[in-house]
């Protein structure tokens, strides 16, 4: 029979994606469960992604440096406090992998992102969940303490799946704290949130910050993502890294998307409108939303939300049932176009 070698622990990606998976999607399906852009690429990125047939055939070592030297210029970085990923997740990983171990606990916030826990699970790390406050912010205080021997603390920030975000200071206050702990600030929601911790990173070389162009920038499927830490840093991470984890379609996509500034700030406007004008929807239905900064909303759909979810999902109508780990009736909804949030509230009160 065949066997793995012993030594190498069992984390990949796609097998922790698929736990998201949903079976027989109609193609008119509202995809609102994943936070993704539902226009996707700009018009830039798709020509750069259909233009990079010719050159297939070479390493991608000089759209590597080109992605990491534009990120590095537009955040006031040495292009050697940027490394590029296939996505976010991977860092998450493989950061997990660089600083936690049995003894060297992964502190996160609960609820909150699962991909690090789960590989920090996956490699026999000791996972510490920190409770949100009441109000869904992170307990910065119960984390910078919750384990003297903590190797990285995650702060998602927005949190998904709350959308709450946690105020400057308070990330500060974990970075004083935790000098000798690995602080990975996820920004995958910077655009939307507007806010980062990035102008940080010279301070203090414990903080990663993880970036992702999955969500505003529309680029899930072409997986591309960014940490960003003082050189030292990134270097601990790079020796986690497989040889040539990017396709260069990802770069190059990655590289118009930055450049095109006004199809992301549209993009977020929109969100914005649509995010307000769907609160308020339901508002009037009498459901509890939550503050968020991100492009979901979380609600509170109470006892009967489990029984709509899954009629929505009859209808094609994917949300992300979140009873499991918040409670009955929680629901994580991305702002999709609004004319899918109009579709949605409009199934929504034929149910209610
Ligand atoms: C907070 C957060 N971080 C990271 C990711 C991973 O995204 P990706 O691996 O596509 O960059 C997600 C995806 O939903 C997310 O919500």
């Amino acid at each position: 029979m065949l066997t793995a070698g012993a030594a190498l622990p069992f984390y990949n990606e796609p097998a922790l994606a698929q736990l998201s998976k949903i079976e027989n999607v109609p193609p008119d399906a509202v995809m609102i469960n994943a936070n993704e852009n539902p226009l996707g690429p700009c018009v830039e990125a798709a020509e750069a992604v259909h233009s990079v047939v010719s050159k297939g055939g070479r390493y991608m070592y000089a759209e590597t440096d080109a992605l990491q030297n534009l990120l590095a210029e537009q955040e006031g970085l040495e292009p050697s406090y940027v490394q590029v990923f296939a996505g976010s997740s991977a860092p998450l990983h493989q950061a997990v992998l660089a600083f936690t171990s049995p003894e060297k606990s992964f502190v996160t916030g609960d609820p909150g992102y699962e991909a690090g826990e789960r590989a920090a699970k996956f490699i026999g790390s000791k996972v510490v969940r920190v409770p949100l406050t009441k109000d869904y912010a992170h307990d910065v205080k119960a984390m910078a303490v919750a384990d003297s021997n903590a190797g990285l603390i995650y702060i998602c920030n927005p949190n998904n799946p709350t959308g709450t975000l946690l105020e400057r200071s308070g990330i500060e206050s974990i970075l004083q704290a935790a000098t000798n702990t690995a602080v990975v600030i996820d920004e995958a929601y910077a655009e939307l949130s507007g806010a980062t911790v990035i102008p940080w990173i010279k301070k203090y070389p414990q903080l990663f910050v993880v970036r992702t162009f999955s969500k505003a920038a529309g680029l899930a499927a072409l997986r591309l993502g960014a940490v960003m830490a003082c050189t030292d840093s990134i270097a601990l991470l790079q020796r986690a890294m497989p040889p040539f984890p990017i396709n260069v379609a990802a770069l190059l996509a990655a590289d118009a998307a930055i450049r095109d500034r006004q199809t992301m700030q549209r993009y977020v406007r929109d969100v914005h409108r649509s995010r307000g004008w769907f609160e308020q929807q339901l508002k009037t239905l009498g459901v509890k939303t939550y503050p968020s900064a991100a492009n979901f909303v979380l609600a509170n759909f109470g006892p009967e939300g489990p029984a709509l979810f899954q009629r929505l999902e009859r209808k094609g109508i994917l949300l992300r049932d979140r009873t499991r780990e918040i409670g009955t009736g929680f629901v994580r909804i991305t702002i999709g176009t609004q004319k899918e949030m109009e579709r949605l509230v409009r199934e929504i009160k034929r149910y209610r």
